[in-house]
């Protein structure tokens, strides 16, 4: 959570200290703060609440001389989200500031520390014992004071630091948190993520665990824990600006809904090579898949919910058992894996703090791993045997859309691709299958084409308290992710059921005018799903029927309906959740929520 960004320059470092928050207010946004260095002064300015307050308080910069520079923008973890807590944090002796994105921690025990030895401590953030610690370390090397404290913290920090005694160089320091140097030409930066840096430069460094830099206006040396200078190399940043921004769109999560053909193609096209899907990016030999007996996808949030869709992609190509687990639940349960599994991880940031502890976890105990991220360079990727890049651009709005649509496109060639190589398919079902995957694009752009007026519904259930999403097999899959984006976006109740467990003890809960949302895409199940539509609407329940256009066999039962094109049932998640993403946007829109910045929430969960 929480997204840093540096300056150092000719430049007044304010203005793209704010430009760059801009672009990371989607990793928290519930403060933020800027420490300019000016005259042998470190001038702070922080502020409660979004980054349009700290333009307001600092007049888009103009009023903050200076141009070397730090910022901030805190998902508040220890503390509530006050001026005092938000960051930069400074010493006691006012020569340092610090900006810090992750967890101290053992900051209790450093706190007690400071205090005995006499520091003064005016938040109540773990971060503010980094300032203390660097101010007692400093001897007149701000390199050293940076090596000693780094090894005092245990936890995750990406930093940074300036000092008035060194006014020419900016520190940094990454563990566990995401930090990418960007390169320029006489002046240079830091930021938690190339999109706070691609205006300004496309050449980028990834700084990894245990890694510090020093950052002047015309160098960048990046040093192991030990303090010896290493050799990086320096990659070039492919994102496009506009693709970091809204592009006419109102908000960001509806620009993403509309970029899904295009991100699935670019996702699955350069893999699909005639009839043959090449993973060349991977070492997952026809021996080695064959060696397997068991498959465990790992993730969080919608990422789990895209391992849930592809897990009967996996098993019905494959026949090789999949378990798809939380990665909170898989780190803590000693997990039984061992040499025979395929351990897949799926996260778009990379950077998911229980995603990278069950990685961790499950690698120890032998799993090969797999990940599939969305963004080069993050944690998981570089923590994993194998990655598989989903090239869906920059997804800024907290809730995913692009991003889990790419994800279970990728698990779709990953069932194939393996299927194929351990013979578990016939020519005829692969090529078919295939067909189906090359098509989703098309299909997702008609699925958004057919539900242009989805909006209308949305006036119907925004003033609703409650919803539940039903569904079986495949549709189960896509209505726990659908359940998701509706509450998180628009703070109403939803809830997932599976739509044969209903009567088990949940169907206590319909009454008159419940909105039920039935899901209705799996052929081979629909007389099973219409008879527990029967049911709910025995108890008065509203049904909006998702289901194929030409399924007239619903109408009679639904309230309203909503139509997507008919796919394969195995392959039809990453079409059939277009409309329901549609919907929970308008119904937000309609309940007048900050649909891309939803409360309590931020992007890229970096905390347990
Ligand atoms: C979904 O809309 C959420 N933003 C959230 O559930 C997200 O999918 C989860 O936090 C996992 O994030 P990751 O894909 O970056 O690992």
């Amino acid at each position: 959570m929480c997204g840093i960004v540096g300056f150092i320059g000719s430049q007044q470092a304010a203005p793209i200290l704010l430009d760059g928050l801009k672009k990371l207010e989607y990793r928290g946004y519930d403060s933020a703060g800027i420490a300019i260095l000016n005259d042998s002064k470190i001038d702070i300015r922080k502020v409660t609440g979004r980054i349009a307050n700290l333009c307001e308080l600092t007049d888009d910069g103009k009023n903050c001389n200076g141009t070397v520079g730090i910022g901030h923008t805190r998902w508040a973890t220890h503390g509530a989200p006050t001026d005092t807590n938000a960051h930069p944090h400074l010493s006691n002796d006012g020569k340092f500031a610090v900006v810090h994105n992750g967890i101290i921690e053992n900051y209790i025990a450093l706190r007690e520390e400071l205090i005995q030895k006499g520091y003064d401590f005016q938040s109540e953030t773990d971060t503010e014992v980094i300032v203390h610690l660097i101010e007692m370390y400093y001897k007149g090397d701000l390199k050293k004071a940076v090596i000693k404290t780094s090894a005092r913290l245990h936890g995750s920090y990406a930093l940074g630091v300036v000092c008035t005694d060194e006014p020419e160089k900016i520190y940094v320091a990454r563990e566990a948190s995401p930090l990418i140097l960007g390169v320029g030409v006489g002046e240079n930066y830091f930021a938690s993520d190339v999109t706070a840096l691609v205006s300004y430069t496309r050449n980028a460094i990834y700084m990894e665990d245990g890694e510090f830099a020093e950052i002047t206006p015309d160098s960048i040396t990046v040093f192991d824990p030990a303090g010896k200078p290493i050799e990086k190399n320096i990659s070039r940043i492919t994102w496009d600006i506009q693709s970091a921004e809204k592009g006419g769109y109102e908000h960001f999560m509806l620009k993403e809904i509309m970029e899904q053909p295009r991100a699935v193609k670019a996702t699955i096209a350069p893999r699909i090579k005639g009839d043959d899907i090449v993973l060349d990016d991977t070492d997952l030999t026809a021996e080695y898949l064959k060696s397997i007996n068991k498959i465990v996808i790992t993730a969080c949030g919608s990422a789990y919910y895209a391992g849930c869709a592809g897990k009967y992609a996996i098993e019905k190509l494959c026949r090789i058992p999949v378990q798809v687990e939380l990665a909170s639940e898989l780190r803590y349960s000693d997990p039984l894996i061992d040499e025979h599994t395929l351990l897949i991880v799926l996260s778009q940031s990379g950077e998911t703090a229980d995603t990278i502890a069950a990685m961790k976890e499950c690698k120890n105990r032998g799993a090969k791993t797999l990940a599939i991220v969305n963004v080069v360079g993050s944690t998981i990727a570089n923590i994993a045997d194998n990655t598989l890049y989903t090239w869906a651009g920059p997804e800024i709005a907290v809730a995913t859309t692009k991003g889990y649509t790419t994800q279970v496109a990728v698990l779709y060639l990953f069932a194939l691709y393996t299927a194929k190589k351990i013979g578990s398919i016939e020519d005829k079902e692969y090529s078919d299958a295939l067909k189906t995957v090359k098509s989703l694009p098309k299909k997702i752009q008609e699925a958004i084409d057919m539900n242009t007026g989805i909006a209308n519904f949305a006036k119907k259930y925004h003033g609703v308290d409650s919803v539940f999403f039903i569904g079986r097999n495949t549709d189960y899959a896509v209505s726990l992710e659908a359940a998701l984006k509706l509450k998180e976006i628009s703070y109403i109740h939803a809830e997932s059921y599976a739509a044969g467990e209903l009567k088990h003890g949940t169907i206590a809960l319909i009454e008159e005018h419940r909105p039920v949302v039935a899901l209705c895409c799996n052929r081979a199940l629909m007389e099973k799903t219409m008879s527990n539509i029967v049911e709910v609407k025995a108890r008065g329940a509203d049904i909006l029927a998702v289901t194929f256009k030409d399924n007239q066999k619903i109408v009679p039962l639904a309230d309203d309906m909503v139509f997507v094109p008919e796919t394969d049932t195995i392959f039809t998640a990453a079409v059939e959740i277009i409309p329901l993403q549609l919907l929970s946007y308008y119904v937000a829109k309609e309940n007048g929520c900050d649909i891309d910045k939803p409360k309590n929430l931020a992007k890229s969960v970096t905390v347990e």
